[in-house]
């Protein structure tokens, strides 16, 4: 509450998040499943001593170095661009509470380039022996990569012991940590399989081709056993609440987060079913006939159901950016009270240094950016225009009133914030977004 705002029109600064991460999450999956590829496809090179499987798994080097260093690593970079445009509280906690954290982070990635690329450019200059044992490394460095980061992203829906002891450790090692390890590197390698399809549908010699492209196909085949073991696993871990919000719906709000989370469960479910039968029926069974288009839209299949699968994720953690401790906007549970009592506005530093004439409408306009943007927009994404519709200002500062932490029955606790402002503010609030539908249109 103590930044500027980033107001981006229309989509809403969330989906410039999840759109970035989503791209993000499909080329840095690959860069660890892919290396477990690599590592085994060369073993198995060297162990049949086959020139031309060591051909192919040199070519699909090329193409994996392209996509993971170069979209892979621009893309990270972008995501914390984002968030800390975006949500900059939530961004400033998590570098704050996980420093440490974040410099083994770095420290394995930049092992993880480094490898990486002594694995690309030595190829056909040492030998096999040592070349195997780069591939072997690089896959050791995108795991612990992988150990890090999944910590840190678990902890934002099950910060486990953290909220008391703010010991980093607490945070990372939380109830989720395992069970999301499993699920991820089962996803990484039913991925890893996908993109090599990609570039096994290539070979030109018929024998190799199917060859490679069956070795493939078995990549998708752990997730396809474990997958549902782990994913309960990792359900009966995070807080049964959210998942009370998926399978029993908000009564009062038939359109809420119910539906959203529904259909997004839905689309990894069917997404995820989809592939793995075409996966057994077509490069498994008919590697023959597994064509480069057919491996494109296989990919296109992977990408919606690992975007639909990580939009669950996040939506099991509303209204908190770090489940419990921080809401979306940025206000820490803990704050709410306190700026119920004393106001919103007189202690949020940015938001009053950038509204100079201080009107009722204006401060209104300032709450809702500074605690409701982070939702929803003006007239876009979950539009503030349509979801107040025909309400006047009395009906919505009652409509506030009953955002309130102590209301038991309010039924958007699972899905919005309390109003954190005193009962002036929320009249501030309400004159503004009484007002949207007049004067905009
Ligand atoms: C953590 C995310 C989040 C935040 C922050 C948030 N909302 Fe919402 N809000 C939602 C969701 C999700 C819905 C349900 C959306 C839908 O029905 O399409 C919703 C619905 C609403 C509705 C329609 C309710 C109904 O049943 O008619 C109103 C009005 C509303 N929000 C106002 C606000 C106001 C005012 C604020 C700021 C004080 C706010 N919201 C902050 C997520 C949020």
């Amino acid at each position: 509450m103590n930044y500027p705002i980033w107001i981006v029109p229309q989509i809403g600064g969330p989906w410039v998040i999840g759109i970035i991460a989503i791209i993000h999450i499909f080329l840095s999956h690959f860069a660890v499943g892919g290396g477990a590829f690599l590592a085994v496809a060369e073993w198995l090179a060297y162990k049949r001593n086959d020139s031309r499987l060591y051909d192919y798994v040199k070519s699909h080097s090329r193409f994996f170095i392209l996509v993971t260093t170069v979209a892979g690593a621009s893309t990270g970079v972008a995501i914390w661009f984002s968030i800390s445009l975006v949500s900059p509280d939530g961004t400033a906690s998590l570098i704050q509470s996980f420093t440490l954290a974040w410099a083994l982070e770095y420290l394995f990635f930049v092992g993880e380039l480094a490898t990486a690329f002594a694995y690309y450019y030595s190829w056909d200059k040492i030998s096999k022996e040592n070349h195997l044992l780069l591939a072997k490394w690089y896959f050791a460095m995108s795991v612990m990569t992988l150990a890090v980061i999944n910590g840190i992203l678990t902890f934002m829906l099950t910060p486990g012991r953290w909220v008391e002891t703010r010991y980093w450790l607490d945070g990372v090692l939380n109830e989720t940590y395992l069970p999301s390890l499993v699920i991820r590197l089962l996803i990484m390698f039913a991925i890893a399989g996908m993109y090599a399809l990609v570039t096994a549908t290539r070979i030109k010699d018929e024998e190799l081709r199917v060859y490679v492209v069956k070795f493939c196909a078995k990549w998708l085949l752990p997730v396809f056993f474990l997958g549902p073991i782990a994913s309960f696993w990792y359900l009966s871990q995070v807080p049964q609440v959210t998942l009370e919000t998926i399978f029993t719906g908000i009564q009062s709000s038939g359109v809420g987060n119910f539906s959203v989370l529904a259909r997004a469960l839905y689309l990894s479910l069917v997404f995820s079913g989809t592939i793995i039968v075409f996966a057994y029926f077509g490069p498994y069974l008919n590697p023959k006939g597994f064509t480069f288009k057919i491996a494109l839209l296989f990919m296109l299949c992977g990408f919606i159901a690992t975007g639909s699968t990580e939009w669950m994720r996040e939506m099991l953690r509303k209204p908190y950016v770090v489940y419990n401790y921080m809401y979306s906007n940025g206000i820490r549970k803990s704050q709410v009270e306190e700026l119920r009592e004393k106001g919103f506005l007189t202690q949020a530093k940015w938001a009053n240094a950038t509204n100079p004439v201080k009107t009722d409408t204006t401060c209104g306009e300032k709450l809702f950016q500074y605690q409701c943007m982070a939702c929803h927009t003006v007239d876009g994404y979950r539009s503030m225009k349509r979801l107040i519709g025909e309400r006047d200002e009395d009906s919505i500062v009652s409509f506030l009133k009953m955002m309130d932490p102590k209301n038991k029955e309010n039924p958007y606790k699972g899905i919005m914030p309390p109003f954190a402002g005193t009962e002036n503010e929320a009249k501030m609030l309400a004159k503004y977004l009484a007002g949207i539908n007049k004067t905009n249109n």
